[in-house]
This record gives structure tokens, C-alpha cells and sequence, in this order.
């Protein structure tokens, strides 16, 4: 048993959007489990900031009620759920307007000498003019940080000018990008795998890699996000910012330190290496899609354009693209990137596939020697396995055999994963930006981003269609096994 817990100093977390999905499905669930565990102590309060008449005790059922909703049976106990919910607040303020805002600045101004977080879960319009007036109203502190969710802009020049009015108020060291993707245990494991054994660098490079896949999967539609998701589609829902940050934690080089800014400028130079995809080969290397209708969560779903109520569309629910990193590492490895909605599986994976040996000095009886791959898993069942050769045990001979190293000791440890909200919530209020987003980086995303759109909605060509359920166009399927290659696990 490794867990283990270092309270916080307490501090007042203001969630702009408390009472919205975000909130209720994430942010509040985090909270209470780190509560639960004995990280956040009394005193810390968590204030809820919404239009919504609510006084405090209504927000404290309502948040009872998400609880029960969104934590499981076992991890709820009504003495710890009344404990908890004693130190939330609602404050009703409309962030586009002058109501509301006095309330808030007398409960936090007597408490100037605590951490403050403020957590943006409302759109991303309403992101300037919260910054602006939580600066004249003199609510920004030395101690305060503000929490970004995304999207983050959708283009460069939108992500700039986002950038550009939060840093009026913040400085970048107070600002936390939040991609829940790099608070996944996973993620920072591949971190520990990478650099924390002689083992794997020594062949991370193109000399023993042969190729890298990242899937992000999902069985979901748009649903009910349909309005913004057709604003936005796959490419910039997924890729420009947690299919990237993935990419990046796979090919950085090795940072001198596990610091913030040591990390994030070894991933800013994978994202300045990557080969520019735009009009001269958008085409040849990127495939976009959008379901029809099919059968996914074990029943029937109509098409996206049926589903979210429009006529016509040209936003891809799907897209896969061959991405490559031009340095001395990674020359000649191409990473393949998929992700998509509708899809078989909700699955999110990243796959090294190393090279075949060169030589094989087995009987042709033993069978093939398939290349090793080391399977990192996201979700579900976040865990790494590394697929090596072994004989066949037992007696008949040389015989080979392909397995799974399971290198996943949360069931050994009998540790609890502990959701990426979790550990992000509280890194803000510890002021480590480690697994957060810098201001270049997200611009850099975007950069490399734009000409893919841009040279899509030149072609005028329409997304390929496919069956939900499916894994994605056949031009996907195409467009690895052009290269020799296949999907791990298709
Ligand atoms: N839901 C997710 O899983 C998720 C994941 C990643 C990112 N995000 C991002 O997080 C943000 C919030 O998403 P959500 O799904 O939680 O949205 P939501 O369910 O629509 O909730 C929006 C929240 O903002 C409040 N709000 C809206 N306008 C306001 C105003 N003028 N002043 C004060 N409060 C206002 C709403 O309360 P009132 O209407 O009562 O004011 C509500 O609490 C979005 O930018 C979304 O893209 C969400």
C-alpha cells in the first residue's frame, strides 16, 4: 500500500458554472473524494458562482444530489457527504453583467492571505470578462489562480486573443490550462516509464520504433452537445489539444526535471518539429468522417445530422491522420492518430510499436516473432502492458508465443485511481502547473492545427460517411494499411 495523502493548507476554490454539468459531474465529485481522503481540511471553502437564485443550503442538496448521481455506492458516506457539503457557498452573479459580483468579493476579501482559485466551467465567451472584473474588483491576489477549461480559442487567432485578455489580469504562472487527459494516472506513469528506468530510452527512437498509434474513442454521439460540437467537430475537439498533448508525452525528449516549465518546453519543441499538414498533402494524410446511422451502446442511433437536428453538415465526427515529427528521434516513424464518435469501443490507448527483429533463429514450426508493443491504456481500465515473445510452455517443441506484460500495479497496491480531476484540482491550489497547458503550447497546437481545417474546407469535399458502431471510414483502414501497417487490436 503506497497511498498516501498531504493535506492542503486551506483555500477558497470559486467555480464560475457550479452549478452546471461540469460541476456536478466532475469538479464536485473531485472535491469530496479529496475531502474524503483527508487532503482538503476545514476551512477551505468551495463557492459556486451561477445566475441561478440558489441560496447556499439549496446548493448544498443540489450537490448532495450530484453526489449521488455521480460517485459510486461505496465511495459515499452521509456523514462525510454532510461534512463536506457545510464548506460549499453559492453566490448568484451574472458574469456578463453587474449583479451578484459585491457578494462575492466580501465573502473572499477577508481572506486575502489564502489561496484562491477561480474555475472557469462556463463558456469560453464569458472567459474575458470574468478576468476583467475580478481585476478591477481586486479579487486577483498573489495567491490567486484561474482555471481554463476548454476549448481553448478555435483557431490560433481566437486562442491568442483569449490569451491575450486573460494575461491582462493573470500572469501566465497563475494560469492553469486544464486538459484532463495529463491528470489520467496513466499518463504520468508513461512519464515515470520513460524516465525513470534505464529500460525504454535507450529504444525510443526510430532505430527499434517502427510507428506510434494514438486512439481516442468514444461510443458517444454529439447528443446534447450537438450545438457547440458542430461549431467545433473532431479535429478541434480532440486532436488540437488532448491527442497532441499525448503525442508530445510520447516523443519529448527527456526534460532536465519533473518541473512545469522544464516539461512544457521539451513538448513545445515536438509541436514546433511536427511536419506541417495543409493543402499540398492534407489529402494524403488525413481522413474526416461523420456517422450515420447505426447501433452503438447496444441499440440503434441515427446519423449526426438526425441526431443534433440539422439538414446538412460538413463537421467530422471522425478523424484520422499520419502525423510526423522531423528530428533526429523520430525521423521516419509516422504516428498515427485516430479518434472519433460512435465508435465500437470508448477506448483510449496509445501503442508503440517496436520493429520487428532482424533476424529470426527459429525453426519455421516456432512460428512468426511478432514485434513488441508496449499498449498504454487511458480509459478504461487505465493500465500499460508490454507484448513481448515467449516459448509456448510446455512441452511440442519450440513453439513461440506473444503476451502481455501486465505492467499495472494498481491491483497489487489495491489503490484506488484516483479520477484526473482529482489530481488537477489540487495542483492548482498547490500552484504546480506541471500537467497544465502553457500559453505557447496551445498556440503551437493551433498552428499546426489551422491548415488541416483550412485545407479541408478549401477541397469543399464532405466528410466520408461510416456506420456508427464502426471503426471510422475504410479510408482510415486505408490509410495505415498503405504503409504496411494495421490498427492494433482491428
Ligand atoms: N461538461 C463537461 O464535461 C465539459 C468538459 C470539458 C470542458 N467543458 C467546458 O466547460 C464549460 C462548462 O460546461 P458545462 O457542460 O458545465 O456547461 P453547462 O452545463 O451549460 O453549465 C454552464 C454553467 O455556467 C453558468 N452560467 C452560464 N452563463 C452564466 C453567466 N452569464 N453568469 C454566471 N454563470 C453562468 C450556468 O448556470 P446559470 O445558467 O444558472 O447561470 C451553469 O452553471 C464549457 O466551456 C464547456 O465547453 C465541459
Amino acid at each position: 500500500m503506497t497511498y498516501r495523502v498531504i493535506p492542503v493548507p486551506p483555500f477558497d476554490y470559486v467555480v464560475f458554472g457550479g452549478t452546471g454539468d461540469l460541476a456536478r459531474r466532475k469538479l464536485l465529485p473531485a472535491l469530496y473524494h479529496r475531502f474524503r481522503d483527508g487532503q482538503i481540511v476545514d476551512g477551505s471553502r468551495i463557492i459556486a458562482v451561477s445566475r441561478s437564485k440558489l441560496s447556499d443550503s439549496a446548493y448544498r442538496s443540489m450537490t448532495q444530489k450530484a453526489l449521488g448521481d455521480f460517485l459510486a455506492d461505496g465511495d459515499r458516506d452521509a456523514p462525510t457527504v454532510d461534512r463536506f457539503v457545510r464548506m460549499l457557498f453559492h453566490v448568484q452573479a451574472d458574469a456578463s453583467g453587474d449583479a451578484g459580483w459585491e457578494r462575492l468579493a466580501k465573502l473572499l476579501k477577508s481572506r486575502d492571505d489564502t489561496v484562491r482559485a477561480f474555475y472557469l466551467a462556463v463558456g469560453p465567451a464569458l472567459f474575458g470578462g470574468i478576468c476583467r472584473r475580478l481585476g478591477q474588483i481586486g479579487l486577483v491576489t498573489p495567491l490567486t489562480r484561474v482555471v481554463i477549461e476548454k476549448p481553448f480559442g478555435h483557431d490560433l487567432k481566437s486562442a491568442h486573443a483569449v490569451n491575450e485578455t486573460v494575461g491582462t489580469v493573470f500572469d501566465e504562472e497563475q494560469v492553469f490550462r486544464i486538459d484532463h487527459y495529463l491528470g489520467k494516472e496513466t499518463v504520468q506513469n508513461l512519464m515515470v516509464l520513460r524516465f525513470g528506468n534505464v529500460l525504454y530510452e535507450p529504444l525510443w527512437n526510430s532505430n527499434l520504433i517502427d510507428h506510434v498509434q494514438i486512439t481516442v474513442a468514444e461510443t458517444l454521439g454529439a447528443e446534447s452537445r450537438g450545438a457547440y460540437y458542430d461549431t467545433a467537430g473532431a479535429l478541434r475537439d480532440m486532436v488540437q489539444n488532448h491527442i497532441l498533448q499525448l503525442l508530445c508525452l510520447v516523443a519529448m525528449e527527456p526534460p532536465d526535471s519533473y518541473d512545469a516549465n522544464s516539461i512544457r518546453d521539451e513538448k513545445l519543441k515536438i509541436l514546433k518539429a511536427l511536419r506541417p499538414v495543409g493543402g499540398d498533402n492534407a489529402e494524403a494524410v488525413t481522413v474526416r468522417g461523420q456517422y450515420r446511422a447505426g447501433a452503438a451502446n447496444g441499440g440503434a442511433v441515427p446519423g449526426y445530422c438526425e441526431e443534433i437536428g440539422v439538414a446538412e453538415s460538413a463537421t467530422e465526427t471522425f478523424v484520422a491522420l499520419k502525423a510526423e515529427i522531423s528530428n533526429w528521434r523520430w525521423a521516419n516513424v509516422p504516428f498515427y492518430l485516430r479518434t472519433g464518435k460512435r465508435l465500437p469501443a470508448r477506448m483510449s490507448e496509445i501503442v508503440i510499436a517496436f520493429k520487428p527483429i532482424p533476424h529470426s533463429i527459429f525453426p519455421r514450426g516456432a512460428g512468426i516473432a511478432q514485434p513488441n508493443r508496449l499498449v498504454i491504456r487511458l480509459q478504461p481500465d487505465e493500465g500499460v502492458k508490454q507484448w513481448i515473445m515467449i516459448k509456448d510452455p510446455g512441452p511440442g517443441g519450440m513453439r513461440m508465443t506473444h503476451v502481455p506484460l501486465d505492467m499495472s500495479f494498481a491491483k497489487e497496491f489495491q489503490v484506488r485511481h484516483p479520477d484526473a480531476y482529482e489530481r488537477l484540482l489540487l495542483d492548482v491550489i498547490r500552484g504546480d502547473q506541471t500537467l497544465f497547458m502553457r500559453r505557447d503550447e496551445v498556440e503551437a497546437a493551433w498552428r499546426w492545427v489551422d491548415p488541416i481545417r483550412e485545407a479541408w474546407e478549401l477541397s469543399g469535399a464532405a466528410p466520408k460517411p461510416y456506420i456508427a458502431g464502426s471503426w471510422g471510414p475504410s479510408a482510415a483502414i486505408a490509410l495505415i494499411e498503405r504503409d504496411g501497417r494495421a490498427w492494433h487490436g482491428d
